[in-house]
Parts: structure tokens; sequence; C-alpha cells
């Protein structure tokens, strides 16, 4: 006898980890249901090679304003919930979305008594003084308390954050602080989806995941350098004026404040955990176009 696959409500969907949860969770067989804010823009391929969903989700719930909008229906025979839903370079703020509308999916879970409840979070979580880092704190402590099974994934930088640097490289020039000797472990988007797939059925967790390779900033400075066929150079900002960047970004606007830290505070602060995963960031910045 053959059991009915599972259903996954997936919210945060369109994003560049979302896209490549969709596609690991289409193809190990569950349901998945898709909370999007545009169907035309969700199908469509994702920026840095994600995938488009078309063809990858079963259930459309198309919501422009997302929870705020949706009532215990969504959650109608779905058995678990997985969540890569967070501002990163959207207008809105991250109390709303990565705190309180991420809290308004695990309040429709636990009345539904969904089976467990994926987040994708941050590495360093219960550190930051951001307000992008506060908010995603505030959730995790929320989903941990839950009656829901909780499953929290760390992850470290993405490959297309890390982008930027080949952007960088490729005009001359890569800026960071002090020497560049944080270490991070930089991970792709299809890695991390099969790192969170393979935790999915294993009861609740926290788990800090990175790609294959520790690389410290300045070694990904070089690795960029490489790829985009430039000579190195790098230009190290003394640490001594993150006090003063912060300070100063304060009084532009919350907003600038709370992204000046969010920066500085990753540019200080490794970000390493468990090892998984076989893309490298040099494959990755090879396959970029000059
Ligand atoms: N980038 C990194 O290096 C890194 C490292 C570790 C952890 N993370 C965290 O991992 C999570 C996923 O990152 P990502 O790079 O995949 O982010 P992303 O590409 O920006 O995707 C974020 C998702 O959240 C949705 N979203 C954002 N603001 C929204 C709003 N106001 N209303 C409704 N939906 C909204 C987006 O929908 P739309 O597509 O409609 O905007 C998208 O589906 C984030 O929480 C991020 O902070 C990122």
């Amino acid at each position: 006898m053959t059991s009915s696959p599972e259903t996954v409500l997936l919210v945060g969907a369109t994003g560049y980890v979302g896209r490549h949860l969709a596609q690991r969770l289409h193809a190990e067989g569950f349901r998945v249901r898709a909370v999007v804010r545009e169907r035309g823009r969700a199908e469509a391929p994702g920026a840095y090679d994600a995938p488009g969903l078309a063809g990858l989700v079963d259930d459309w719930v198309i919501a422009p304003r997302g929870a705020a909008e949706l009532d215990s229906r969504v959650m109608d025979g779905v058995d678990r919930v997985v969540s890569a839903l967070g501002v990163t370079r959207q207008k809105a703020l991250p109390w709303d979305i990565d705190f309180l509308m991420n809290l308004r999916y695990l309040e429709l879970a636990e009345k539904a008594e969904v089976r467990s409840f994926l987040y994708v979070g941050v590495m360093n979580i219960e550190k930051g003084t951001s307000e992008l880092m506060r908010a995603k704190h505030a959730f995790v402590e929320a989903l941990s308390r839950s009656r829901v099974t909780p499953q929290i994934v760390n992850p470290s930088g993405y490959f297309s954050d890390l982008t930027e640097i080949y952007d960088l490289a490729r005009r001359g020039v890569v800026v960071g602080l002090g020497a560049g000797d944080v270490r991070l472990m930089p991970i792709h988007g299809a890695d991390l989806a099969e790192f969170c797939l393979a935790r999915l059925r294993s009861g609740a967790g926290t788990w800090d995941v990175g790609g294959p390779e520790v690389l410290t900033y300045r070694d990904i400075a070089r690795i960029a350098f490489d790829a985009a066929g430039r000579k190195e150079r790098y230009l190290g900002v003394p640490r001594a004026v993150a006090p003063a960047a912060v300070w100063a970004s304060d009084r532009v606007s919350p907003r600038a404040g709370s992204l000046t830290r969010f920066f500085l505070e990753g540019a200080l602060t490794d970000s390493v955990g468990e090892r998984h995963g076989s893309r490298t960031l040099a494959e990755y910045y090879a396959s970029l176009e000059r």
C-alpha cells in the first residue's frame, strides 16, 4: 500500500532559498502549497539562478499582503510548514515580517496541529542588536515554545548575497572591515534546501549550517578577483570606525541604523557551523557572466 504524500505549506517561496526548497520538496514527492504575492513572478526563474516555481507547486495561495489576509483554511490538509520568509531587500519592517508574519503562520499551524514548523533563520541569531536580528530571535523564541515541533535551521552566508563581492571585484575594489578575517561558510541555496529536507522528518532541533568550505572574507574576495580575472585590491576599513558608523546611521533613520548594525555585526562575527553540500563559491563565481 502506498501512503499519500505529505502536504507542506511553503512561505517565503519566491525567495532565493524558498525556490530551492520548493524544488527539493517537489523532487522528494511532497505536495507543495506555496504562499506567494504574485503568481507570474513566482513562476518565472528567480534571481541568482534560483528556479522558477512553475511545475513545482501543487496549490497556489495568492496573498499580496501575506499572512495578514489568510485564515485557518490555508492550513487545510497541511502536514508541515516550512518558512524562508524574511525581509532582505524588501521595504517592509523586519519586525512585521520576520517576527509578526511568521508568528501568524505559527499560530495557524498550531491551531491546525501540523506536525512540524521548519524555519530558516540565520547564524548568530541570539547575538545581533539590529532590528532584523531581534525580530528573527523573537520568532525563534516563540517557535521554540510552540506545541508544533520546532525545527530551526540557521545558515551562514548564501551564494546569492555573496554575489555582491564578485560584483565589487569586477569593478576593481572589494571593501571590507579590518583584515577581513571573519570566517563564513558560504552555502548554495540547493545545498541548504537539501539540508532542510533531510531534517524535515527528524523531530525538533536547531542546526547551524554552512557550505563545504570555511572561508575568511578576504579569501572570498580573492576567489572573486580570480573569477573576475582582476588583480586583487582589498580595502580594509579600520574596525574602529564601526561605532561611529552606527552612531551616524542611527541619526539618519531607524532603518539605516538597523541595516548598519546588521552589516557591521555580520562583518565582525564568525558564521561557522556544520559543513554541508558540495557546491563551492569558486564554481558559482566562475558560472557568473563577466
Ligand atoms: N542572504 C543570506 O546570506 C542569508 C544568510 C542566512 C540567512 N538568511 C535568511 O534566510 C531567509 C531567506 O533568505 P533569502 O535570501 O531567500 O531571502 P529573499 O530572497 O529576499 O526571500 C524572502 C522571501 O520572503 C518574502 N517576503 C519578504 N518581505 C515580504 C513581505 N513584506 N510580504 C510578504 N512576503 C515577503 C519574499 O517575497 P517576495 O519575493 O514577494 O518579496 C520572499 O519570498 C531570510 O530570512 C534571510 O534573512 C539569509
